[in-house]
């Protein structure tokens, strides 16, 4: 083993084609109750997560761990109530204004130099508009170079004590780590709907995968089925990290 690196674990939702929302600024909102209860357990599990832009752009919010046995098991666990949420964000283009920001959770921004100096300009900006000195939007910064370097980031994030982090999207995010073999395992909910448009975003970015040894092979390690949803658990077989 060379460097220790942070176990990955992404989870998505996608409908029978494939497809993780209507088009890449609008929120997936297909999944049922249970799926979100899915979510809140495999989070609750989690040291941080970390979403891209356009999906914290699509939604405005995270998802908070609510339910009380979760934060129990957390309190037991010696964790923090909630994971840190990282927002992956070359650009910082990020709106201070989001429901986000309100939330009661940690938060961190991995951006570059460029897009830290972006952010930095529009939380002042926004605070001279709302006549305040609001400085908790972050409360960690992971800076890397342009392309995001992953792995500095990984190992930055594990000496950090961030071992079991969730990568929850959207596509890009997702399809830039498994291209670097960094994925370990992957939490796939089917919902019972096609939804067909052409430029419906799919799961995967396959322009993402130029230099990749295909196809990735999984193992299946879990299978249930709750109502109308089935909900698959795997294991990422060409994932070399630890070689
Ligand atoms: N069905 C589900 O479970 C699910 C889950 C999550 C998201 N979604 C959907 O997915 C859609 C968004 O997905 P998406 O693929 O368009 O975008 P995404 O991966 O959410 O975000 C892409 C943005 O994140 C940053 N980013 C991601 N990977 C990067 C990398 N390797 N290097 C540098 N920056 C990186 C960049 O931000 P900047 O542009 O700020 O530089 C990039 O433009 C939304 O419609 C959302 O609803 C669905």
């Amino acid at each position: 083993m060379l460097e220790k690196l942070p176990h990955l674990t992404a989870i998505i939702a996608i409908s029978v084609d494939g497809k993780i929302s209507d088009a890449t600024n609008s929120p997936a909102r297909f999944s049922s109750k249970m799926d979100l209860d899915h979510l809140e357990r495999q989070i609750s599990l989690l040291d941080a997560i970390i979403f891209g832009g356009n999906t914290i752009r699509a939604y405005g919010t995270s998802l908070v761990i609510k339910n009380p046995e979760l934060l129990n098991q957390r309190r037991a666990n010696n964790q923090p109530f909630q994971p840190l949420n990282i927002v992956c964000s070359a650009s910082g283009n990020i709106n201070p204004e989001m429901r986000f920001f309100s939330q009661c959770l940690p938060r961190g921004l991995l951006t570059t130099n460029e897009g830290l100096l972006n952010w930095q300009e529009k939380v002042k900006d926004y605070n001279q508009q709302k006549s305040q000195e609001k400085d908790n939007y972050f409360q960690d910064f992971f800076i890397s170079n342009n392309p995001l370097n992953w792995q500095e980031i990984l190992k930055e994030l594990w000496a950090l004590n961030y071992k079991k982090i969730g990568i929850l999207g959207g596509s890009q995010l997702i399809s830039s780590l498994l291209a670097e073999n960094l994925i370990d395992e992957l939490w796939l909910t089917i919902c019972p709907l096609i939804i067909g448009k052409k430029l419906a975003l799919s799961f995967l970015d396959p322009n993402l995968f130029a230099n990749l040894k295909l196809p990735i092979n999984l193992k299946l390690l879990e299978v249930k089925q709750v109502d109308e949803e089935i909900f698959l658990h795997y294991l990422i077989l060409n994932n070399d990290k630890y070689e």
